[in-house]
């Protein structure tokens, strides 16, 4: 079995959908063998505790300034991922920015799933509510989500699977986000399914 690491941020939705899958049909040929967080107390973490994986927190440190502080947390998550024989890793939700020699030692084997249509409404400084408002402000009429390939930049890799949905004329950045959610779920299993 490939083992997979799921990286998390927050409330975790997309980890619990991986959860859900590999318990219900199974994610191919691998299996979630660990959670990392960037955050204290982030609910992903109860999520991967509850489903009894192996969950741990990776603190950026913030005496360093933005570059190293990235840099360093990304070292030892990638530390993390060879002591656990990783062979495949999710970012669902993750918001450090990856940089360093995790990129080249997983590449085409690291993945992340974005709320929009990427390249559109992508970057830094794009996440949660801000990506949905900007779809709104430039009147989309389709929007969605991006699986695509962890690279050096922000939301800049290798696209692998879209899903769209329309943008309704009554949606607020909320209601978008939850509808896209929902696609999100099943694009992020349908991915690792193919990939792993
Ligand atoms: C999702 O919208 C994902 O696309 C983005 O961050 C959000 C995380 O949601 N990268 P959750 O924590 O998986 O519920």
């Amino acid at each position: 079995m490939k083992h997979i690491l799921v990286l998390v941020s927050g409330n975790g939705t997309n980890l619990q959908a991986l959860i859900d899958a590999e318990r219900q049909s199974g994610l191919g040929n691998g299996t979630i063998a660990a959670v990392i967080s960037d955050k204290p107390g982030a609910f992903a973490l109860e999520r991967a505790k509850n489903a009894g994986i192996p969950a741990f927190t990776l603190l950026p440190d913030k005496s360093l300034p933005k570059r190293e502080r990235r840099l360093e947390l990304s070292n030892r998550i990638l530390a993390k991922a060879c002591e656990l024989k990783i062979d495949f890793i999710v970012c669902a939700g993750f918001l450090s920015i990856l940089s360093g020699d995790i990129i080249a030692a997983y590449a085409s084997r690291m993945i992340n799933i974005h709320p929009s249509l990427l390249p559109k409404f992508g970057g830094q400084g794009m996440y949660g509510e801000k990506v949905h408002r900007a779809a709104l402000d430039a009147g989309e009429r389709e929007s969605g989500c991006t699986v695509h390939f962890v690279d050096a930049g922000a939301d800049t890799g290798q696209i692998i699977l879209q899903r769209a949905i329309p943008v309704l004329s009554s949606d607020t950045p909320e209601t978008l986000a939850e509808r896209i959610h929902v696609q999100e779920h099943a694009a992020i299993v349908e991915a690792v399914r193919n990939m792993v």
